[in-house]
């Protein structure tokens, strides 16, 4: 079958080795793609966010299913537009991108079901905003409504901060991102995310991570999009996932369903754990990124099968085969992300690494000049290992961090401190 991908991410070069792994695949074509996805696939220049120029593309190049890897296109109706045109698509409807494109209709979701999550208050008007946290105190979450790349999230230790973080959303900061703000109570335990396949009825786990947002080591400094990950998530416990599933993914799912916008695609629950019961502290309508490449590395070419199951709604005759293994990927960033940062540093000693079902460097914001591979992202390298152990996974991904030749870059040193 003929495969299109939507990205150009770390995330994106995951899904494309393990699609690459499954004899299915004929053709693979990745939009954009990056420097190591062109390694293994073909590449093409493509507006994602322009639903009528994917549908012509995957005409012309008799596409039989495609994957969208980012949130973006997805929040845009892309893969509405794309199933409109009868594609075969993985991810879902725009109505259902709600979940991660808005934030008060997540609550409200969450509401509805009696979902455990934070408690919340939500605002279109900033003296209200201010007299709320004045009256609940900090620390508290401050949260501007849609999609802000990342970047809407603020955690507030103190009141100031969490005044300054409202002044600033509905001065404009995100657009139209930031005309509602959602103000969350401040939530303490371990995060940890499950990764669900849903194809409109049908509920599939494939796979529990863990992820290290702060820059550095130690889980000091700024928040990032994320240095690192490991699955699975041992917090995740069989316990807590029975919880998870039946008291926060079903009851969504079913409602979303009720509502007339049945999820299809992979829900990515964020999770906060403490005493053994999960609360949600967001969903997000796409594989993580770094997550995604974790579980890439572990499902290998069954995450192909899947994923088409899912689009196609069949999950119901699938299992996912479990090895008992463990992954880990450690990002390699720009030096000064998440901060401004320099692009067109050249990374060596790429070309001598061993790359196998065990071990890859996935490429996030690399691109390629004169044969020579250079750094084009804040996040620019995943380097992710697979092993009995997680113990095992993290020597050998580190064992190949060690290898590469990038005065430019840095990276954290203790991805899977907690677990280990
Ligand atoms: P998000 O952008 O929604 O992924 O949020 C970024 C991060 O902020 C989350 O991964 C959590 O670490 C943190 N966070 C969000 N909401 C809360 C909350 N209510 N309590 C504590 N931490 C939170
Ligand atoms: N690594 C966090 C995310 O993909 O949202």
């Amino acid at each position: 079958m003929n495969i299109l991908i939507l990205g150009g991410g770390g995330r994106e070069h995951s899904l494309a080795w393990a699609v690459l792994q499954n004899p299915k695949c004929d053709r693979l074509i990745v939009a954009p793609g990056n420097a190591g996805i062109a390694a293994i696939a073909e590449c093409a220049a493509l507006d994602i966010l322009d639903g009528d120029a994917v549908a012509v593309f995957a005409e012309e190049n008799a596409v039989d299913l495609v994957i969208v890897g980012p949130e973006a296109p997805l929040a845009v109706g892309v893969a509405d537009r794309l199933r409109e045109a009868g594609f075969v698509v993985f991810g879902p409807s725009a109505a259902a991108a709600r979940l991660e494109a808005s934030k008060a209709f997540t609550k409200a979701i969450c509401d509805a079901v009696s979902a455990p999550t934070a408690r919340y208050a939500r605002f279109t008007d900033a003296a209200a905003a201010r007299a709320y946290i004045e009256a609940e105190g900090a620390p508290i979450v401050i949260k501007a409504d849609g999609l802000a790349a990342g970047k809407g999230v603020v955690v507030a230790d103190d009141e100031a901060t969490a005044l300054a973080a409202v002044g600033k959303m509905f001065a404009g900061q995100f657009g139209a991102a930031g005309a509602e703000v959602v103000i969350e109570e401040f939530m303490t335990g371990e995060e940890a995310s499950l990764f669900c396949l849903v194809d409109g009825e049908t509920i599939l786990p494939v796979g529990t991570a863990q992820d290290h947002k702060r820059a550095f080591d130690g889980d000091a400094g700024p928040n990032t999009g994320g240095m690192g990950a490991y699955s699975p998530a041992p917090v995740l416990t069989e316990a807590v996932l029975t919880r998870a599933l039946d008291e926060i993914v079903r009851p969504t799912m079913a409602e979303m369903a009720l509502r007339g916008m049945p999820y299809r695609g992979v829900l990515y629950a964020g999770l906060m754990i403490e005493d053994g019961a999960p609360r949600l502290v967001e969903y997000n309508v796409r594989f993580g990124d770094p997550e995604a490449q974790v579980l890439m590395m572990r499902l290998g070419g069954q995450a192909l099968d899947l994923i088409q199951a899912c689009a196609e709604g069949r999950l119901a005759e699938k299992r996912v085969n479990w090895a008992e293994d463990h992954a880990m990927t450690v990002v390699m960033a720009a030096a000064g992300y998440p901060g401004p940062y320099e692009k067109g540093s050249e990374i060596k000693g790429l070309e001598s690494l061993p790359e196998d079902s065990t071990a890859m460097v996935f490429h996030a914001g690399t691109a390629e000049e004169d044969g020579r591979i250079c750094a084009a992202g804040g996040r620019v390298l995943n380097v992710t290992a697979r092993g009995t152990s997680l113990r095992e996974a993290r020597d050998r991904a580190y064992a190949l961090v060690d290898r590469i030749d990038w005065p430019d870059g840095f990276y954290r040193r203790d991805i899977g401190w907690r677990a280990l």
